[in-house]
């Protein structure tokens, strides 16, 4: 539960996202929901008996009130608009509706808890014009609202502001939090760049062909390109290839100095934890990163690990018209922040099966991709660049010896440097259609 005093910060919810109003009948749920939020933002379930029912207080009417309301919450969601639900919500199958409504849309459910003295509630019905609801369902509304206050949490609701008196009810403002995918306002241009997997050489081959130069940006060498492009990488820097470290080397530089943009891939992650000491298993290629690093200071391990830690899964760039992800996103999927759409970004989709090598069976989620937004991704090394529907895959295996491959946005043109020679066997060679490990051990 948050300890924030409203007088002092505002409550902060996430620009998308399912807000739930809880309080009693009376508590004033619907009068601070008009205060706060737009008139189309906010679902009431007393408006939704109405439309069905001719009558805001006709009980035999809620499920098919509370089925209009899920179907227009559900709509708006994915469409990526921000969804207030102002119903009493003070019971558990109530909210748990509401929890698995967000999650099923990839979104952050929080609550926002009108608990005020059952006196007050009752006056304030009993002084209402119009509808009134019976004292002693308000009573067992309360009741039911003080056992449900220290679940909230447990329930799945990511964030619980709890108002506790008229005051802090009065004093609430709201601050809306802009989503950390959400760069739609970043236009570019950007050379996208694939998997380059410890292949320092050609990255700075390809960098070099994409127009960009070594610069000096107080002492430090910074990739930079004469006209303020930005690379944007694709992930997995690391694992198989001969130079980690100085492929983040060149890539952290890079960002610091705003003349690149990176995401995190599968590798990245499992790296940062051999980084952070926890046990992994020092395979697909890890081993020569961990016997990389282990010839580089302390200081610059640490450094490493702070940046991989800070990655943020996947961006939605230029007025929503591109994304970019390590494996790829589905449209439902783009700019929600839940953990599901981490794991997607990051390892990509599977069936749940197993095949016949013991590996994950994978789903390939381009086939089916209908988005607006063109989709960049790495992950699944291709022979050449593969354009599906409106994705593009440019992992080209330079590890592998294949090459490097960067897009230019927005002019979708191909950049690629060949590798110097095979750094690591393919999978694929070993057991054709095997695929790595979908998740993070
Ligand atoms: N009210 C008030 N002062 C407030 C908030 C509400 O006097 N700070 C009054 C409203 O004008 C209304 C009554 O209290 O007459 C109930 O408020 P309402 O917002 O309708 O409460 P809800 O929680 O929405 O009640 P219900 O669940 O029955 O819809
Ligand atoms: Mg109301």
């Amino acid at each position: 539960m948050s300890s924030a005093d409203p007088r002092q910060q505002p409550l902060r919810i996430p620009a998308l996202g399912v807000v739930a109003l809880v309080g009693v009948s009376g508590s004033g749920k619907t009068t601070f929901a008009r205060k706060h939020f737009a008139e189309t933002e906010v679902l009431s379930s007393d408006t939704c008996r109405g439309w069905v029912a001719d009558d805001q207080a006709d009980q035999s009417a809620t499920d098919d009130a509370f089925a209009v309301l899920y179907d227009v919450a559900e709509r708006r969601l994915r469409r990526a608009k921000l969804t207030v639900i102002d119903a009493t919500s003070v019971q558990p199958f109530a909210r748990k509706v509401i929890v698995a409504l967000a999650r099923s849309q990839h979104v952050h459910a929080s609550a926002v808890v009108l608990d005020l003295p059952l006196e007050l509630c009752l006056q304030r019905n009993a002084a209402r014009g119009g509808r009134k609801v019976p004292q002693e369902a308000i009573r067992q509304q309360h009741s039911d609202l003080r056992q449900s206050l220290d679940h909230l949490k447990q329930e799945g609701f990511r964030t619980v502001y709890v108002l506790d008196s008229e005051a802090a009810v009065a004093a609430a403002r709201f601050e809306r939090t802009r989503m950390a995918y959400d760069r739609t306002d970043d236009r570019g241009p950007f050379d996208i760049i694939g998997d380059v997997h410890g292949c320092a050489d050609e990255l700075k081959a390809l960098l070099g062909e994409l127009g960009y130069r070594r610069t000096d940006r107080d002492g430090a060498e910074v990739f930079a390109h004469p006209h303020g492009r930005r690379a944007l990488f694709l992930g997995d820097l690391c694992d198989r290839g001969p130079a980690t470290p100085e492929v983040y080397r060149t890539v952290v530089a890079m960002v610091r100095h705003n003349a690149a943009l990176c995401l995190p891939g599968n590798h990245d992650v499992k790296l940062l934890r051999w980084l952070q000491g926890r046990n992994v298993r020092l395979t697909h290629g890890l081993d020569r990163s961990v016997q990389q690093f282990q010839a580089e200071p302390e200081s610059f391990r640490n450094e490493i690990a702070a940046f991989i830690d800070r990655l943020i899964s996947h961006f939605v760039l230029d007025q929503g018209n591109l994304v970019v992800a390590h494996a790829g996103l589905k449209e439902s999927m783009q700019g929600r922040p839940t953990a599901g759409v981490r794991e997607f970004c990051l390892y990509g989709e599977t069936t749940g099966e197993i095949d016949e090598l013991g590996l994950p069976v994978r789903v390939n989620w381009a086939e089916h991709y209908r988005g607006r937004a063109l989709v960049v991704y790495g992950h699944t090394p291709v022979p050449s660049v593969r354009w599906r529907n409106n994705a593009v895959c440019i992992d080209t295996g330079c590890v592998f010896g294949g090459a490097l491959t960067a897009l230019r946005y927005p002019e979708r043109e191909i950049v690629a440097v060949p590798a110097a020679r095979a750094y690591f066997e393919s999978p694929k060679s070993q057991h054709p259609g095997a695929s790595e490990p979908t998740g993070p051990v």
